[in-house]
């Protein structure tokens, strides 16, 4: 029935109505399988809406019939996320344009690389009442079934026969969403988004990182089961005894929404009091989808901003009078919740906008909130008095926080099995943040400012409190501290084992060389006759471990051979310059060297391994390549720019530096003209060692230098020397184009220019 009245339409057999109204709506979510994620765009109101019933869930705009020109767009969208096990992120957005969008494969928004189906209806062939409207709007039909228009999900171009697709959904590692929260003070509340300047606010700037490290670190991306994030913002002001308001804070909250969240929408506020706080506010939950990159994720995250024009409300469709009049709706604020699935669960992020120009996006704030009393105090360093009246909380010192949480950090601990002497610490005050995640109880490593510098293994206990002077925690144990102790040794050997294309050599096989135990590390012992690696004693900086591995061909044709070069050094870093990741290892072309850094909270001798592998698998051989140069040097007082030496022919080669210690290739280059001659003069050449640029003196002239570049990739040393606006050289010796006395001018005054540059290339 539907079917024929669709087909009626887009014959054109039924005249073009007068009403016109396009359905906007859009939906997000997330099924089991491919199958499920079909069924579900088949089944909601905005992927197939098919009978006006299923209109509840659905956000719809009017148009005037003025907009008879306009057009009803869908996208239809699915994927697979590998990191929320495979399961089916799908979606549909259907909009207003201005121009008629063909049956075609689009890049979705706020994705990247997730490519999607869109095709769109003319509105004035949309029909007059809701049935007419929704069985012409471009609507999903599964391939596999016996549909009409086969619209299909982004996997493929549109195809209009029945076909059953032969092409895998599209697959992406994962599904994302920004994670941080942030609180920011004022004098008085803040009228534009803009004016708010931390960086959870509006993540665009550099804070976030979005590095593949960055990007699986799951305390700044996290992955989102349900497929969409959320956004919390809320604020408070503070007021002193005096009812003088004495601050204006706002606060917010990203990251994954939880399946029991429930979301606000419009305008109307959630009573989600900030528990961290003594504090009773609202709060705006927003949702919008989670997308397949960190750097999308970041990017979608934009200025909570709620006078952007495209944050309409997105509520439902409240079915009231004639279930076939569209105008008759009316739009009824919904909440997300996980058991209706066809609730309100927006791709487009909800009122945030890049410039942040609006009003920011928070619930009103009227009565301020009293600032909270808390016990303010800090123990002496090195204080061994357990009596102290901030370790035992009866201080009469107070705070008024306009955080609305108080903070008690304490630690109790000795110095080594053998110390007579406990120390005691306690700080007292204002939580600075009370978002932060700490929670009451014991921590297991101590923070910085609380473990004396070289030690660890020192406990703290945390306290947080909403109740006025609440902080009175105190630590119930005594740590015993141990040295913070650094495995310290350097290890290099090589071995060389023959045959053409050998296999790594286990660790086994030339463990003897390792004299040092340094790849492999053996803990100090009591028993001095038992070897073990060397340590760097109490060390008060990061221990660290720099390896690298490498192979390099050393033998000839007829008796092919392999060396293997292992690199290995532990140590305690004071100065905090190595940090994790890759670095060039110092002086061998090519070779990338892994570097580990672990501190006190790692607890003693934690460079012990580089990664937690078979010490034969911790760092894999790389296979090395020398570098090649071009390796010339014109001869004395060349005056040929056609020279190859000064302009390399194209069928020149490189050739292969000696040893990997060549690093760069260098090009020194000297030109000038002199008495109307023009000279040029180049060397090209390996070279070991720094490789910065630079610029030299020739001597016997005033004005004519040599500058040495350097390169760092095969044959790079190639440009051809200059041979257009060559310096006008002025000998040292030449009269009357300087008034300063020159000391060299005794000695240049013996050589004729020519002669100069012949010393020059020579040196
Ligand atoms: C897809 O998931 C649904 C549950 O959402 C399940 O009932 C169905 O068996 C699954 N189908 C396949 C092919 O795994
Ligand atoms: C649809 O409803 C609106 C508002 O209730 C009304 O003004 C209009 O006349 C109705 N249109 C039709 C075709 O019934
Ligand atoms: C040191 O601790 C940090 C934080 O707990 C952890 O991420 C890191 O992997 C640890 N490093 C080592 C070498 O154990």
């Amino acid at each position: 029935m539907k079917l024929f009245k669709s087909l009626a339409v887009l014959a054109g057999c039924v005249t073009a109505a007068e009403f016109t109204n396009c359905i906007t709506c859009e939906f997000t979510s997330v099924a089991d399988n491919e199958s499920a994620a079909k069924t579900a765009l088949k089944a909601s109101p905005c992927g197939t809406p098919v009978s006006p019933d299923t209109f509840n869930g659905l956000k719809f705009t009017e148009s005037g019939s003025d907009d008879d020109e306009k057009y009803c767009v869908a996208v239809f969208y699915m994927f697979e996320a590998k990191d929320i096990g495979n399961k089916v992120v799908y979606g549909v957005k259907r909009y207003v344009s201005d121009s008629a969008v063909s049956l075609s494969r689009v890049d979705v928004e706020g994705y990247e690389g997730v490519k999607g189906i869109a095709s769109s209806q003319k509105q004035s062939v949309v029909g007059t009442t809701v049935d007419d409207a929704v069985v012409t709007l471009p609507y999903f039909v599964d391939r596999e079934d016996n549909g009409v228009l086969y619209m299909g999900d982004g996997r493929e171009d549109p195809i209009t026969t029945g076909d059953v697709s032969t092409v895998n959904i599209q697959t992406f590692d994962s599904i994302r969403c920004l994670v941080c929260h942030d609180a920011q003070e004022f004098s008085t509340a803040p009228l534009q988004s803009s004016d708010i300047t931390m960086p959870c606010w509006n993540p665009s700037g550099n804070v976030f990182a979005t590095d593949d490290e960055s990007a699986r670190d799951p305390t700044k991306y996290c992955s989102s089961t349900n497929g969409l994030c959320m956004t919390k913002t809320w604020q408070y002001k503070t007021e002193n005894t005096a009812d003088v308001v004495t601050s204006h804070w706002v606060a917010i909250e990203r990251g994954c929404a939880p399946d029991s969240e429930t979301a606000t929408l419009g305008t109307s506020a959630i009573a989600l009091t900030p528990n961290r706080r003594a504090l009773t506010a609202n709060m705006f939950v927003r949702m919008h989808a989670a997308t397949n990159t960190a750097s999308k994720a970041k990017d979608n995250a934009k200025y909570p901003d709620s006078d952007v024009s495209t944050n309409t409300d997105h509520g439902f469709i409240d079915i009231t009078t004639d279930v076939n009049n569209i105008t008759d709706q009316t739009l009824v604020v919904s909440s997300y919740t996980a058991t209706n699935p066809f609730d309100v669960r927006p791709i487009t992020p909800q009122f945030m906008s890049s410039d942040g120009a609006g009003k920011p996006d928070l619930p009103p704030v009227t009565s301020a909130t009293d600032e909270l009393e808390c016990i303010s105090c800090s123990t002496p360093i090195g204080n061994t008095d357990s009596a102290n009246d901030c370790v035992t909380a009866k201080t009469t010192g107070r705070v008024k926080c306009k955080t609305l949480a108080c903070a008690a950090i304490t630690s109790s601990y000795k110095l080594g099995e053998d110390a007579t002497e406990t120390y005691y610490f306690a700080k007292r005050g204002c939580a600075a943040d009370p978002d932060d995640g700490v929670v009451d109880g014991e921590q297991e490593s101590a923070d910085d400012y609380v473990v004396p510098n070289g030690w660890t293994n020192i406990k703290q206990y945390n306290q947080r409190s909403t109740t006025t002077n609440g902080n009175t925690g105190r630590s119930s144990s005594i740590s015993t501290a141990v040295v913070f102790d650094c495995y310290s040794c350097e290890s290099s050997f090589s071995t060389t084992v023959s045959g053409a294309n050998p296999a790594d050599p286990i660790f086994d096989s030339v463990k003897e060389k390792d004299t040092s135990l340094c790849w492999q590390t053996f803990k100090p012992v009591a028993d001095s006759s038992s070897s073990a690696t060397g340590t760097s004693g109490s060390c008060t900086g990061k221990c660290f471990v720099s390896a690298y591995k490498y192979k390099e061909s050393t033998g000839t044709t007829k008796l092919p051979a392999t060396t293997f070069n292992w690199f290995i050094q532990r140590g305690c870093d004071t100065d905090m310059a190595v940090l994790n990741g890759e670095t060039a290892a110092p002086a061998l072309y090519g070779i990338s060297q892994t570097n580990r850094v672990c501190d006190y909270s790692n607890g003693t001798l934690c460079n012990g391994l580089v990664e937690g592998y078979d010490t034969t698998l911790e760092i894999s051989t790389q296979s090395s390549r020398l570098l090649q140069c071009y390796s010339c040097e014109t001869a004395a007082g060349n005056t040929d720019p056609e020279d190859a030496c000064y302009t390399v022919p194209s069928t020149t080669k490189a050739v292969e530096c000696p040893d990997l210690s060549y690093t760069s290739c260098a090009t020194t280059e000297t030109a000038y003209t002199l008495n109307g001659q023009n000279y040029y003069g180049v060397k090209r050449a390996c070279h070991k060692g720094d490789h910065d640029d630079s610029t030299e003196a020739v001597s016997g002239f005033k004005n004519v230098f040599s500058t040495t570049t350097h390169c760092t990739s095969g044959s790079c040393n190639k440009a051809n020397g200059k041979t257009t606006d060559l310096v006008v050289a002025v000998e040292s010796t030449s009269t009357g184009t300087t008034d300063e006395p020159d000391d060299s001018g005794a000695a240049a005054v013996f050589f004729s220019g020519l002669m100069t540059l012949t010393l020059v290339l020579l040196h």
